[in-house]
């Protein structure tokens, strides 16, 4: 092997190495400020759901992993976000996907109080038609607001459904699929929540994923 090879072998190996220890250096200076920066988007993008209950500490810190098989909406794993004031329960926020939709499935975040009421419903990710499905999202129209303030007995489990399908909520005109979706997983969720209540609130808080 010629020497200038092995000189440019070396130098190589020099530019790679400083290259590598540039990037780690980088990450180590910026990964804090952008875990916390995700944390804040994710707190902000969590208290809509909330109907403006009061609560200590942050929602985030608070997160439950449910792996599946469980009885929530869907077949991946279930987020939920424990909400507290005075160590006391205040409500939960249930990340959960209807597979059911139109085009695929619709991320929803489901928000209940303690008691077992909704205190708000948010569409998080959907990939249903412009001007059909995405009707449910609250940028398009007031649909999603419906649920607010309902529970598992008001109405019964029977009005839960769609109005033409013989419950109590308004359809989309036109689009029927992607609303019958999102009910059925709000509805899911409130059975789940009614059958879990305590062990969800007592359950340890699981770790996030890096
Ligand atoms: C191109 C195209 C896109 C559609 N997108 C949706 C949709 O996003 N959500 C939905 O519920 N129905 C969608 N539909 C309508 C469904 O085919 C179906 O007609 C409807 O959901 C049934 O509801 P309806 O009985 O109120 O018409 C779409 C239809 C077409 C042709």
């Amino acid at each position: 092997m010629s020497s200038s090879v092995v000189k440019s072998g070396i130098t190589l190996a020099a530019i790679a190495a400083v290259c590598t220890a540039l990037v780690a250096i980088t990450w180590q200076l910026t990964h804090e400020r952008i875990a916390e920066n995700q944390q804040l988007m994710l707190e902000r993008s969590l208290a809509p759901a909330l109907a403006g209950l009061e609560f200590e500490g942050r929602i985030s810190e608070s997160m439950l992993l449910i792996p599946p098989p469980h009885e929530l909406p869907g077949q991946d794993t279930a987020i939920v976000y424990r909400v507290f004031a005075d160590q006391q329960p205040v409500a939960a926020l249930f990340a959960v996907t209807a597979r059911d939709g139109y085009a695929g499935p619709i991320r929803i975040l489901v928000g209940i109080s303690y008691a077992g009421e909704i205190t708000g419903v948010q569409i998080l990710e959907h990939r249903e038609t412009p001007g059909l499905g995405d009707r449910i999202e609250a940028r398009r129209s007031d649909w999603v607001y419906q649920f607010d303030g309902h529970s598992l007995g008001d109405p019964p489990l029977s009005g839960w459904a769609l109005q033409r399908d013989g419950g109590q909520f308004d359809q989309l005109t036109g689009a029927s699929v992607t609303p019958r979706a999102v009910i059925k997983a709000i509805r899911e969720t409130l059975v789940y929540f009614a059958a879990h209540r305590e062990e969800l609130f007592t359950a340890p808080a699981s770790e996030a994923a890096e």
